[in-house]
């Protein structure tokens, strides 16, 4: 079995680390005439229109985040209104803007570089509105254009091993990563950028679904070769990378899966010529799962347990009083976020605002690699800069105590300016919140899939953070990093953990874009 090779994820991992040096000796520049597409396009498939003009959940932003998943024993069967709710809130079109290089579309989820490589497909049983079969969603047009007919449910229950939440759900959507349409700026770091902006996306999907009162999960346990080949990708170029259930039905009956043949649809180049970085798909290879046996062995490991560290100086988290909670709905705070450009360095946010932010997005990931629910496999580190009632300094948070750990007392704006690759957000924000793991523990549990699985957990967590953060009116930026300097920088307390992911939070400068 490939996946327990783990050389593979450290020789990824390693290889891609970012450092003052790698930036310098590596330059690396923008061929703007050969600019990806941002959207996958079947040229010769009609567009089924989604309705545009939506019911709003009505459901509070910090709500939609912390909802609890609706009890398995009722029906919750989404109809086309919730589907097209769930798809345009994670992946469609918020804001256009142009740029002298061209327009921009972004989207309703943070993704590095405005790049969009995440696609989403809709696998169906008939609901409401919807007759079964395998769709592609374009955003550009807000429609599904059916690449299959009829129900292939039973082939996802079969290449999950009968997961639960997917044998059970009347439709799943599956979310897959565009190689080329990433690395054509960030190169092979590509492959952890599919983690992220899967994970911000995730965070949407999830809180959206929750808003509409379906239940989603995130799945990660499939045999890679039969998801692929029901969607008919070109995986040298596309990847599925998860799926995601939705709403549930007790009594399901699943059709036997069936022979998929190659599709051959037309779809329009991403770009006029494309660069393969064959690491990227060597990490790929390395880390798929090869049979129904495997995946069900996959899932049912021991969790990992968490790193034991001494515990210092505590403060305890505060928590908003309800009367101060922020009440626009999910579907408002999705409109309204967008990464903050400029932060003003004098401004400073409260400690219940931080601590509502941290609260609501570790509250436990729905996902099959998170078992008991409530594990988490990335841990959080933060440098205070400005914060009502912290002292500026380096934080562990302690998640299962609800508290902050004080690791050194100081102002570490340029430390943080330095950390996020010399950026002056994360020197300007009020706080930065750095995301690291023990990949050796991971990648023991969960083989080099573990990888795929810390650097999505990050970016779901990054995501709900964004949410939360725009829920309250502050602003946020995912960040990119050194990632050496960052474990250092935390160390001796994140010894020989690896760095994973950036989210700087604080408050806009007014009148800046
Ligand atoms: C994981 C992640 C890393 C990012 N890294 C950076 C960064 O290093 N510098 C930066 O200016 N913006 C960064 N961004 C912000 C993106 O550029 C931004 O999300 C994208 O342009 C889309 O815009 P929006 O978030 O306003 O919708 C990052 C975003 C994410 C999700």
């Amino acid at each position: 079995m490939k996946n327990r090779d783990i050389q593979a994820a450290w020789k990824y991992h390693d290889g891609t680390k970012h450092s003052y040096w790698s930036i310098r000796s590596n330059p690396h520049f923008l061929d703007w005439a050969n600019r990806p597409q941002p959207f996958k396009i079947y040229p010769n498939v009609e567009p089924l229109s989604l309705p545009r003009d939506l019911p709003q959940t009505g459901m509070a932003a910090l709500s939609a985040l912390s909802a609890s998943v609706p009890s398995a024993s009722s029906d919750s069967i989404p109809d086309l209104q919730d589907l097209a709710r769930i798809l345009y809130f994670s992946a469609g079109i918020t804001k256009q803007r142009v740029y002298p290089g061209g327009e921009i579309y972004f989207r309703a989820a943070a993704c590095t570089g405005a790049l969009y490589e995440i696609e989403l497909y809709v696998v169906s049983s008939d609901l409401p509105g919807v007759d079964a079969g395998v769709y592609h969603f374009n955003p550009a047009d807000v429609s599904l254009r059916l690449l299959r007919k009829g129900d292939f449910r039973g082939n996802l229950a079969q290449a999950t091993a009968r997961e639960p939440a997917v044998a059970a759900a009347p439709v799943t959507i599956i979310c897959t990563g565009t190689y080329w349409r990433n690395a054509w700026k960030y190169q092979a770091r590509t492959y952890r950028h599919f983690g992220w902006d899967n994970g911000t996306l995730l965070a949407n999907m999830l809180a959206v679904s929750a808003a509409s009162g379906l239940g989603a999960e995130i799945v990660l346990g499939f045999v890679d070769t039969e998801v692929n080949r029901l969607l008919d990708l070109d995986t040298g170029r596309e990847v599925s990378l998860c799926l995601v259930p939705i709403g549930h039905r007790p009594e399901n009956p699943l059709p036997t899966p069936t022979e998929v043949p190659a599709l051959g649809l037309e779809t329009i180049p991403v770009s006029q010529h494309e660069v393969e970085y064959p690491v990227m798909l060597e990490m790929h290879d390395a880390s798929s799962l090869q049979s129904e046996e495997e995946v069900a062995q996959w899932r049912g490991k021991q969790p990992v347990l968490a790193s034991p560290a001494p515990a210092k100086a505590e403060v305890p988290l505060q928590r908003l009083p309800q009367e101060a909670q922020p009440k626009d709905t999910i579907e408002q705070v999705i409109l309204r976020r967008g990464s903050t450009r400029v932060f003003d360095k004098t401004a400073s946010i409260a400690l219940a605002r931080l601590s509502t932010i941290l609260t609501c997005a570790t509250r436990g990931l729905p996902a099959d690699f998170l078992q008991p629910p409530g594990t988490q496999l990335n841990d959080l580190y933060l440098i205070v800069h400005s914060v009502e009632g912290l002292e500026p300094g380096a934080y562990f948070f302690r998640r299962e105590r609800d508290n902050l750990e004080l690791l050194k007392e100081g102002t570490f704006r340029a430390e943080a300016h330095h950390l996020g690759l010399e950026q002056q957000l994360p020197a300007d924000a009020c706080v930065d919140i750095f995301f690291l793991a023990d990949l050796s523990r991971i990648l023991e549990r969960y083989g080099n899939r573990g990888y795929r699985a810390v650097q999505m957990e990050a970016g779901a967590i990054g995501g709900r953070m964004y949410l939360a953060t725009y829920a309250q009116r502050l602003g946020a930026t995912g960040l990119t990093f050194f990632d050496d300097d960052v474990t250092n920088f935390f160390s001796p307390h994140a010894k020989g953990k690896s760095a994973i992911f950036l989210l700087a939070i604080g408050k806009p400068l007014r009148g800046a874009h």
